[in-house]
């Protein structure tokens, strides 16, 4: 299989098996449990189905809008994910070029293989920074100011992990940041020669946002099970989020809300948006998928606080489904990890390439000339 066969998100997901070490590609596919809610997180799409106008002429449309006060040309966030280096040599940067080219927002996690400072020097696209809570406080105070400095647009306090998910996959494989060669694994790394040269030979792998406070995750292997389960504050409450977004001083995210109490929560709080998720299925197995939350959620909120649907997205439908349904914006994280991982910015152009043509083409099928005009009448829940 090739680049060129690529023609949607799962044919980059067979890429990517193809050329990943398997710890590697289960790290990126796998999920919690029984991988329950990631599945569902896709097929929630499949439960309504778009009622378009026709004759609306549609010569030309606008697909932009408007997330937490900047410009995205698209209805789609690309969502904050971890170790991106580890997946291909080119990493966090290839996403943020693909991102600054296409004007779509770009988010980093606190475990980036690139530092604050670079993603915040590359092109004006808007940037998002995901915090995660960490027990050293220093090491949050670090994070807040090296964000202020590098004038990031935003910050996303991820709020579902504040204990690790059950991830089988990585159990088996032995998976850790950064990766361990053990005897069992060694040999799916041996068999993927160009993965392993990228890695072994090309820029060391790096958490420069962490290892200035914390050795875990760069100079001591662990489990992402592990960090987070001795390194993120378990104690990390309301008060301590409220606290968080004013010290941070900017446009403030909640990553990982799924209750309308909670959501309301939020937006009397003030915050300017909750990222509905429930981290591609990667923590709570049984959670709901944020699709089917949506509706319930901005029935509730809508209008007082910015909801993004993040998660299970794989179509340029779906993130127009999100729309219709009450989201401002759909957000992702595997629809270009497959990409990265399997051809590198090349594939993440393609990736995004493809969302923006599918979004495109579906809003011009749906006979809708603006992202405003995605409303719930264009929707009809089976
Ligand atoms: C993630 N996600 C994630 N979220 C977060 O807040 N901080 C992080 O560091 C990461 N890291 C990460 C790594 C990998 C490999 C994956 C697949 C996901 C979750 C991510 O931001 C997003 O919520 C989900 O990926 C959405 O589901 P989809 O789009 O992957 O189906
Ligand atoms: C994950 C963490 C890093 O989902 O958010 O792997």
């Amino acid at each position: 299989m090739r680049l060129s066969d690529c023609h949607n998100i799962d044919d980059f997901r067979l890429l990517a098996k193809q050329r990943l070490p398997w710890p590697v590609f289960d790290y990126i596919d796998g999920a919690a449990d029984d991988e329950l809610t990631k599945a569902r997180n896709t097929a929630a799409f499949a439960e309504c189905d778009l009622v378009p106008d026709v004759l609306a002429g549609v010569g030309a449309i606008d697909t932009s809008c408007t997330i937490l006060g900047r410009e995205s040309a698209l209805p789609l966030m690309l969502s904050p994910t971890a170790l991106q280096r580890v997946f291909h040599w080119q990493g966090e940067r290839a996403v943020a070029r693909v991102a600054q080219r296409h004007g779509l927002w770009f988010g980093i996690s606190s475990l980036a293989t690139v530092s604050i400072e670079e993603i915040g020097a590359m092109g004006d696209n808007p940037k998002m920074f995901q915090f995660y809570y960490h027990k050293d406080r220093g090491l949050n105070r670090s994070m807040i100011e090296r964000c202020q400095a590098a004038k990031f647009d935003a910050i996303a306090l991820t709020v579902d992990t504040i204990v690790s998910g059950k991830r089988e996959r990585c159990a088996r494989s032995g998976f850790t940041s950064p990766p361990k060669f053990t005897a069992s694994s060694a040999l799916s790394y041996a068999l993927k020669p160009r993965w392993a040269l990228d890695y072994v030979f090309r820029e060391k792998f790096a958490l420069p946002n962490l290892d200035t406070h914390v050795r875990e995750g760069t100079g001591e292997a662990v489990s992402i099970a592990g960090y987070f389960n001795t390194m993120l504050d378990t104690h990390m409450d309301w008060k301590m989020a409220q606290q968080l977004r004013d010290d941070w001083g900017g446009k403030f995210a909640l990553k990982g809300v799924m209750s309308v109490a909670d959501a309301r929560r939020a937006a009397d709080m003030g915050i300017d948006a909750i990222m509905v998720s429930n981290h591609g299925g990667r923590q709570l197995d049984g959670s709901r998928a944020p699709f089917d939350q949506i509706r319930e959620i901005a029935d509730a909120v809508g209008g007082r606080i910015e909801i993004i649907c993040d998660g299970g997205v794989r179509r340029g439908t779906h993130a127009l489904k999100s729309v219709c349904a009450g989201a401002t914006a759909a957000s992702g994280g595997r629809l270009y990890l497959y990409a990265l991982a399997a051809a590198g910015e090349q594939g993440v152009e393609r990736a995004v390439t493809i969302l923006k043509d599918e979004i495109e083409r579906g809003m011009k099928l749906m006979g809708v000339h603006s992202v405003s005009e995605l409303t719930p009448d264009r929707l009809r829940w089976r």
